[in-house]
């Protein structure tokens, strides 16, 4: 049976479940809101516009993950929402109140590995703890809880250089959530690393979700892995970047990559794909130039 024979369901379609699934993520109260954001730059005299017109509400433990092509300023949202880059026009509202600046009510969690080098897993845990005025008794008992969540207490006294990059960033997850965040901004956390670490990554952050009260903003641009975490998906087009389409996923939860060959799945993604990869652009890659002609017999297929 060739793909265009497999019959797929229309990817908005939700089981009765999962439908009331989104109503009661709808009744919670909306913890982010960005309203008509803009970020634009200077170049060369020219303004050069990377997204326009970013508009959306994220409620309570709702999971977000936001797609893109490369550029479309995925990464400038998720900094200006961290108060770590100013927008140029809209506005960004955490529970009602107008963002400015970087704050304790937003963790993050970056590609790169942000630890501190000269500091033990536990310390650097303890960092913001003793930052916002804990004492150190207290500090270190709430690095202790946050490491044992991510299931690292054994590790407490290693150093950053000792670790995994998955565990590095297990620490950064703890790290971040310890300041209890109103909302964890996670920008490509998971793409550095190997793809079965970046497996048991999304299974360990689906685990940590379900124990905390936190809403994540999770971007990515690896759609099988939206598709895996999110309640809705982002997605966002290019020149000049902009909100395409919000998507509420179809796929029951719990989720595990057993549900990656599921119809809902599979619909999601081949929506998401449409997005991403537009069949326009396939078209245009197959007529590009034939810049060096091989021997007869070298064709491929
Ligand atoms: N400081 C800056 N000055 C000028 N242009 C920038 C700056 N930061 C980002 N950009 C531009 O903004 C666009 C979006 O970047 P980014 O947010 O990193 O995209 P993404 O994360 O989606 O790949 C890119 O075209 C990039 O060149
Ligand atoms: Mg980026």
């Amino acid at each position: 049976m060739s793909s265009s024979e497999l019959k797929l369901p229309d990817y908005r379609e939700q089981a009765p479940a999962v439908a009331a699934r989104f109503q009661r993520i709808r009744e919670r109260p909306v913890i982010l809101s960005v309203r008509d954001l803009k970020k634009s730059f200077g170049v060369n005299g020219a303004t050069h516009i990377v997204f326009d017109n970013v508009s959306l509400n994220i409620h309570r433990r709702e999971f977000v993950c936001v797609v893109g092509p490369s550029g479309c300023g995925k990464s400038t949202l998720a900094r200006i929402v961290a108060g770590l880059d100013e927008a140029s026009g809209g506005e960004i509202l955490l529970d009602g109140q107008a963002v400015a600046g970087p704050g304790s009510d937003r963790g993050m969690v970056f590609q790169g590995y942000t630890l501190f080098p000269w500091l033990t897993v536990r310390r650097n845990v303890m960092f913001g703890l003793q930052m916002h005025g804990k004492d150190v008794n207290t500090a270190e008992a709430e690095a202790r809880e946050w490491l044992d969540m991510v299931g690292l207490a054994k590790f407490e006294n290693s150093y950053p250089h000792e670790l995994s990059g998955g565990m590095k960033q297990r620490v950064a997850i703890a790290r971040a959530l310890a300041n209890n965040p109103r909302i964890l901004i996670m920008d490509e956390p998971f793409a550095a690393l190997d793809a079965q670490t970046r497996c048991q990554m999304q299974g360990y952050l689906m685990q940590i979700w379900k124990k905390v009260d936190v809403t994540i903003l999770f971007i990515t641009h690896d759609l099988d892995e939206a598709a895996l975490l999110a309640d809705r998906i982002l997605v966002m087009g290019t020149n000049p970047g902009r909100v395409v389409e919000f998507i509420e996923n179809p796929v029951p939860r719990p989720r595990s990559p057993d549900q990656f060959i599921s119809p809902e799945f599979l619909a999601l993604k081949k929506r998401l794909e449409e997005h991403i990869h537009p069949p326009m652009e396939m078209e245009a890659a197959e007529k590009l130039p034939m810049i060096k002609l091989t021997e007869a017999g070298d064709e491929v297929e």
